[in-house]
């Protein structure tokens, strides 16, 4: 008998003894990699070395790391499955490649640990000649050599023997895997079928990473040729143990046991395993600190830990057994979780705590709805979706206690429940709501002119379909409405303050407010407690926040009264954003802004931010702030009361937006940008205080580094690169000389031709001019590819080069009329490619 600690040591020992350094496995968390969920192999935290972004510590490493692979979670439950296992990893960064690889791992395998020769079978890369991938010989005849006889090699194709990337984008390459042989179930004969039930398979021995997957779905060659082998420590215990389950191994037997004698599951094998396996990767997850929430990673804990606990309420023996016992006893085991006990052991009663609550009045509801009769797909879906009730509970006690439930109706409703989510792009802000009618009449007092908190009653909570709720028990973020707050709700442009809500046992943060006639509607994600409708709360805004929006607001109104000062009175605001020191202000103007006028505005605006003035904040009516010559919006609604803005004589202008209480706070201003948006219309996008200084200097540090290159003063630099973008351009071609088009044998007309310059779309576009089909154009020298593709041609030049350069390696883009990209095979090969691709073929 192996123990998987031994195996372990084996494995760091024989690498570290092959000249490899024992590196420490990562989190389980990525950083940096947002297309990734978990760590779910032993190279994906360790990616950048493959590509070379990152230098290594040395080019032979070998650890140990945790990897959660939830893409099987609801197989969860069989002999085999498991969300988290250990995963041995062993890899040359750019170092040794096939033969060493293929030697190691037959030493370890048959010296070290033993296996008989007769047992091992191993697979080999079948090739793809869609992807121009060929069969991994080299691999079949190194393992040949080193002593697997021929009829234990099988081949396989891209889904078995091509591995990778870890996301969706990254390294990635064929790969050489070894089976043993359990001898229970039909017999491998060569051509036949190989029953991977009874070959089971205990190490990817070699991934030979030799290819970038990139964005668009192309592979291109990495810059080096790399190793990447991973063992997972369960399966590999289990097998070299001769055990029929993964769940009997040391490190997950114990747990089993402590279920089945605790809880009472002597039969129930399937429970006892999704409970020892969640439970185990729960904690795992959680000892890394991830929060759980309604999305993306912290969604599975809360999936994993809800699931085990409607288990075990379903089954309910009254043994007096507590879940948290089963998480306790799992940190117990593992010296890495019990470091963490007590952070994993509050998060997980948090969670518990919640779904009970949830559970409990679902339940009571579930029981309401099924007393008369079958249960409607809508209670169900409502239960579901409102009270975040697991389906299968239902459909369970519907089953048991005999009650009829439309289930193909039910899943629908979810679909479309699911859609509608999408559509709603998850996480997105709402700029509209509709509130239940009777709230209708609620009007939100809003104190934040003057006060930045105040203590308000809230007076309704709501889902994020505006369902109205009790209280926020069971959800991460609710809306709600107050009888007064300080919260800017978005509106005149002006976005919305952000703050916090609280009281003694309860605190959310307040991510925005919105606003429809009187009711402010706020937004909150909650962090501990939970929000009662009735209660008192303190809300607060963002201090901070509010006085960026406050200096970008006012300055937009200096910027107002600027353009009106250079361009005439006829200007009027089209549009504004007013952002953290950041504005953007569309007005009407017909001629083309010089560089001269941008100057003038700034120094303008600017010279009355130096003149500090104070600013004046009055209510009147309407008609008297027309009189004394506030400038209002033409498309905007006034009530007989407006609020009046003025700094100085310089800018007066009716407003509800939140403003500095003297010019001088605004600090500096500069505009980035002025543009045409439309006919008339100039858009104006600028930046106040230290965004303003910000970027001023990334502008100058761009002015001096370029100088410095050119070991030019930055005042000569407009001369310098002008000469130089003149001597560029003549180097660049013009127009190819038609004859020397190239025509393929094709039925649409095909050309091509070569250049040793490089070229732009123009020169394409005007070549292709007179070939009423598809046109290439290669570029040898600067190894750049062209395709054109006639308007009429049912056939889009984007698809048509990203699968050609996927043959030969590249990246590219474009549109479906012209696109370009960069190849990376000598250019007389890439006629051969481009030959054999398309001669004969369209
Ligand atoms: N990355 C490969 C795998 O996960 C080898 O470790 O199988």
């Amino acid at each position: 008998m192996y123990s998987s600690c031994e195996i372990k040591e084996k494995f760091l020992d024989f690498f570290v003894k092959n000249g490899h350094l024992e590196i420490d496995g990562s989190s389980v968390i990525p950083k940096n990699d947002p297309t990734l969920l978990y760590i779910n192999a032993g190279m994906a935290s360790i990616k950048n070395y493959f590509t070379g972004d990152e230098i290594p510590p040395k080019r032979e490493l070998c650890d140990v790391q945790s990897c959660i692979r939830t893409i099987d979670i609801d197989d969860i439950g069989d002999r085999y499955h498991l969300t988290s296992f250990q995963m041995l990893g062993s890899w040359s960064i750019g170092s040794y490649f096939k033969e060493r690889a293929i030697e190691l791992a037959y030493d370890f395998l048959v010296n070290v640990l033993r296996v008989p020769l007769e047992k091992l079978y191993v697979s080999v890369f079948e090739g793809n000649p869609d992807l121009n991938l060929p069969f991994d010989e080299e691999s079949k005849n190194h393992w040949i050599r080193v002593g697997v006889p021929r009829d234990h090699i099988v081949s396989f194709g891209m889904e078995d023997n091509f591995w990778g990337p870890a996301s969706e984008t990254g390294p990635c390459g064929p790969c050489t895997e070894v089976f043993y042989d359990t001898g229970f179930g039909p017999e491998y004969v060569e051509g036949g079928v190989f029953d991977t039930s009874r070959y089971i398979e205990i190490w990817n021995a070699g991934v030979f990473m030799m290819f970038n997957k990139n964005s668009e779905g192309s592979f291109s060659n990495l810059a080096f040729n790399s190793v990447d082998t991973g063992a997972g420590l369960e399966r590999l215990t289990m097998t070299l143990n001769g055990l029929k389950s993964v769940y009997d191994i040391d490190l997950l037997l114990p747990i089993c046991n402590f279920i089945k004698s605790r809880f009472g599951f002597e039969d129930d094998m399937r429970s006892v395993r999704i409970l020892t396996d969640h439970l185990r990767t729960s904690s795992l997850i959680l000892s890394e600190g991830q929060e759980i929430s309604n999305e993306g990673r912290g969604y599975i804990p809360r999936k994993l830990i809800r699931k085990c606990i409607s288990i075990l309420k379903k089954n309910e023996k009254h043994t007096g057994a507590d879940i948290s016992e089963i998480v306790e006893f799992i940190t117990d085991m593992d010296e890495n979780l019990k470091k963490n006990k007590e952070k994993i052991i509050s998060s997980f009663n948090q969670e518990k705590d919640k779904f009970e609550g949830i559970f409990k009045s679902g339940f009571e509801k579930l029981k309401v709805i099924s007393k008369n009769g079958p249960i409607s797909s809508g209670d169900a879906f409502d239960l579901v979706t409102s009270f975040g009730f697991p389906f299968e509970f239902i459909k369970e006690y519907a089953c048991e206690n005999s009650i009829r439930i439309d289930e193909e109706e039910f899943l629908n409703l979810m679909k479309k429940h699911k859609e509608i989510s999408r559509a709603d792009s998850s996480g997105a802000e709402k700029t509209s709501f509709s509130i239940p009618k009777n709230f209708s009449n609620i009007a939100t007092k809003f104190v934040g002119y003057s006060c930045l908190s105040c203590s308000c009653n809230v007076l309704g909570i709501f889902d994020e379909n505006f369902n109205e709720l009790e209280n926020s028990e069971g959800f991460d973020s609710v809306f709600f409405i107050s009888d007064c707050t300080p919260i800017y709700a978005r509106g005149g442009g002006q976005e919305s303050d952000k703050g916090t809500v609280s009281s003694n046992d309860f605190s959310a943060s307040i991510e925005y407010a919105i606003k429809k006639n009187d009711v402010i509607v706020h937004f909150c994600k909650v962090r501990n407690g939970v929000l009662q409708k009735g209660n008192i709360y303190s809300i607060k805004v963002d201090e901070d926040l509010r006085n960026s929006y406050s200096r970008a607001h006012s300055c937009t109104h200096l910027l107002q009264s600027s353009l009106r000062k250079i361009f005439g009175s006829e200007v009027h605001q089209k549009g504004s954003k007013v952002d953290s020191d950041f504005l953007r202000f569309d007005f009407n103007f017909q001629d083309k802004i010089t560089r001269e006028k941008v100057c003038e505005i700034e120094k303008i605006v600017n010279f009355h931010i130096c003149e500090n003035l104070p600013s004046d904040i009055m209510e009147m009516k309407f008609k008297d702030a027309s009189d004394c010559g506030f400038t209002a919006i033409f498309s905007e609604k006034y009530g007989e009361i407006v609020r009046a803005v003025s700094f100085g004589e310089f800018s007066k202008e009716l407003c509800g937006g939140t403003h500095v209480k003297r010019t001088g706070d605004i600090g500096y201003f500069v505009i980035e940008s002025c543009e045409s948006i439309g006919k008339g219309i100039k858009r104006i996008s600028a930046y106040t205080s230290l965004k303003a200084v910000e970027y001023t200097q990334n502008i100058l540090n761009c002015a001096f580094e370029a100088s410095d290159i050119m070991h030019i003063k930055v005042s000569d630099l407009p001369k310098s690169v002008s000469n130089f973008s003149a001597s560029k351009k003549e180097s660049v071609l013009k127009k190819i000389d038609k004859s020397s088009l190239i025509f393929l044998n094709t039925k649409i007309p095909f050309a091509y031709c070569i250049c040793e310059d490089n070229f732009s779309n123009g020169v394409v576009t005007d070549t292709s001019e007179d070939i009423s089909g598809i046109f290439v154009m290669i570029s040898s020298g600067k190894n750049r590819i062209s395709f054109s593709v006639r308007k009429k041609l049912d056939m889009n030049a984007k698809d048509l080069l990203l699968k050609f350069l996927s043959k030969v390696g590249g990246k590219g883009g474009g549109n479906n009329r012209i696109s370009s990209g960069g190849f990376s095979v000598n250019s007389d090969e890439l006629v051969k490619f481009l030959k054999e691709t398309y001669e004969g073929k369209i």
